[in-house]
């Protein structure tokens, strides 16, 4: 049986295994799919261990994306882009890297009906998780990018490192100019339930807000998109399902169906 697995620290909340397990059920693969807590100094080895027992591949999650960027042979442009990796593979012996991160982010948006050609997007935050989708949402071909960060510098230097791959530009909260089709929350803040600094005329009655977060209600900047009369706020739900499928499909070939799971973790979380 094909061993599959995702490796994180802590890793005990990981929905993977329940939403990977469901994708081979779809399309009656036969696969094996486990979390791992691999120690904080030791993640390399417990990598390395898993393949010895048969691992054909492997999810990534936090503290550990930037690390498994470093261990591979071979990188997608994206992973290299990004400087994370999220999804591995072993191929002739060669460990493969990939993220798929912004394809489920993208995927996800465009499954609501959000066409992100030449749409305003305003970006919050400049952390590991930003860096990681920005590949995917200048790959959409939008007008512009802003990407709006506590602290500054980070989002300009972000912009810069970017600025090949399309029309983006950073810089700090009270920077922001003008409104915007899409609005995502890529800050950290939402996991202690606080708030980015942002002024809500970003927001016009056409805006899509994204909370790359979720939780078992509506996170506080999704509560915040609607306050400000966004016409929709989603969480990160769908991008966390839509991720695991883009991995899926890398590893077996095979597409399974991301909806239908999301509604599986929608009521598991009520
Ligand atoms: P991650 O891997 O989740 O992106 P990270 O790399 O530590 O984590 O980045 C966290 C991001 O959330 C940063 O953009 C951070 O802003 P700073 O760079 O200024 O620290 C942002 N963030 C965290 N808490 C925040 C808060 N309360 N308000 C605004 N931004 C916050």
């Amino acid at each position: 049986m094909d061993r599959y697995a995702v490796f994180g620290h802590p890793i005990n909340h990981s929905k993977s295994p329940l939403i990977h397990r469901e994708f081979a059920r779809q399309t009656q693969q036969t696969l094996s799919y486990e979390a791992i807590l691999a120690p904080l100094d030791q993640f390399p080895q417990a990598l390395a261990h898993f393949h010895q027992q048969g691992g054909r591949g492997a999810n990534v999650t936090l503290p550990f994306k930037q690390q498994a960027a470093s261990l591979c042979d071979q990188l997608s442009d994206r992973a290299r882009l990004a400087g994370a990796v999220n999804t591995l593979y072993w191929q002739d012996g060669r460990l493969y890297g990939d993220n798929t991160d912004g394809e489920g982010l993208v995927r996800d948006l465009c499954h609501h009906g959000i066409d992100l050609t030449d749409s305003d997007i305003l970006v919050l935050g400049a952390g590991g998780a930003v860096r990681g989708v920005l590949p995917e949402l200048l790959a959409a071909s939008p007008r512009r990018v802003v990407v709006a960060n506590r602290t500054a510098s980070k989002a300009e230097s972000l912009a810069e490192a970017f600025h090949s791959l399309g029309q983006i530009e950073g810089g700090g909260y009270a920077d922001i100019e003008g409104q915007f089709d899409v609005i995502i929350n890529g800050t950290s803040a939402s996991l202690a339930a606080s708030l980015p600094p942002i002024d809500s005329r970003v927001v016009k009655s056409t805006s899509w807000c994204y909370d790359m977060a979720y939780g078992n209600k509506p996170t506080v900047f999704q509560q915040w998109a609607k306050q400000a009369g966004a016409r929709g706020q989603l969480s990160g739900l769908g991008m966390l399902v839509n991720q695991a499928a883009v991995s899926f499909e890398l590893w077996t070939g095979k597409t399974p169906d991301p909806a239908s799971v999301h509604e599986l973790l929608l009521q598991q979380l009520r």
